[in-house]
């Protein structure tokens, strides 16, 4: 385990968050702000993705959340959703060989029922070649919202409790807890907005209760190694305060 130099640099050391949950904001406005249709900015984001990613997977992060599209995206534009699933597609396309050449095991989470089949495929092919990875934890919500997690989790629940399998009274934080998306993975330890907007967005509803919040003005498109830096700095300050 590397440790921080004398520099107090924060690539290293103890207290680095194990998991970083990101809402990507901001991609519209960075294309407005250049005069560009909104669908630059999100191929902008991508860019952005792909350094985040390297980043945290160098820099011992062991899980990355990043919030990609929302139950409640759907309601954009026609044109827009449908450019954001042919971006979505065409990234899988190309980079689920190099995550998997760099050790990154990439997970989905959100209702996948919506998308199209073939992309349904796709993201179940990058999970199953990625799956024994270790180097980061790389998941992706897509058509996520934290209620619909919620409430898939207690309709697994209530099923049990009509089969007789289970009592309503036996039911407990930790069951609920199990039937959530990524219960297995630790949770998030520090979240991170970009874009400027200070609210969760119905991100992660349950897993978010003990996490530090930062949120930064900085668009998506314009977030870079030295943004999550400074946001990694925020995290380990607030640590350190105890
Ligand atoms: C975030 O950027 C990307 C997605 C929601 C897919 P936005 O598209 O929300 O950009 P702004 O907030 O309009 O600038
Ligand atoms: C949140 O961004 C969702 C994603 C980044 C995928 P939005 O731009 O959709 O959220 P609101 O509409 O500002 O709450
Ligand atoms: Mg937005």
């Amino acid at each position: 385990m590397p440790t921080d130099d004398a520099n107090g640099s924060i690539k290293s050391g103890d207290n680095m968050p194990r998991h970083i949950a990101i809402i990507m904001d901001g991609n519209g406005r960075w294309a407005q702000k250049r005069l560009m249709p909104r669908a630059f900015g999100h191929q902008a984001g991508v860019k952005t993705v792909r350094k985040i990613v390297e980043y945290c997977a160098n820099n011992n992060v062991e899980v990355l959340t990043l919030f990609a599209f929302s139950s409640e995206n759907w309601r954009r534009p026609e044109e827009e959703v449908s450019l954001l699933m042919s971006l979505f597609m065409l990234t899988l396309q190309r980079e689920i060989d190099k995550l998997d050449r760099n050790n990154i095991r990439l997970r989905f989470i959100g209702d996948r029922h919506a998308f199209s089949e073939k992309l349904q495929k796709k993201m179940a092919e990058g999970e199953l070649q990625t799956r024994n990875n270790t180097a980061l934890t790389l998941v992706i919500a897509a058509n996520y919202g934290g209620r619909w997690d919620m409430t898939q989790a207690f309709q697994k629940l209530a099923a049990k409790v009509s089969s007789g399998e289970l009592k309503a009274e036996e039911i407990t934080e930790q069951l609920i807890n199990q039937q959530l998306s990524i219960s297995d993975l630790p949770e998030p330890d520090l979240f991170i907005r970009t874009g400027g907007e200070q609210r969760v967005s119905n991100f992660m509803l349950w897993q978010l209760a003990y996490t530090e919040m930062y949120f930064t003005q900085t668009l998506w498109p314009d977030f870079d190694e030295s943004s999550i830096e400074d946001a990694i700095k925020s995290f380990k300050n607030r640590q350190r305060r105890f």
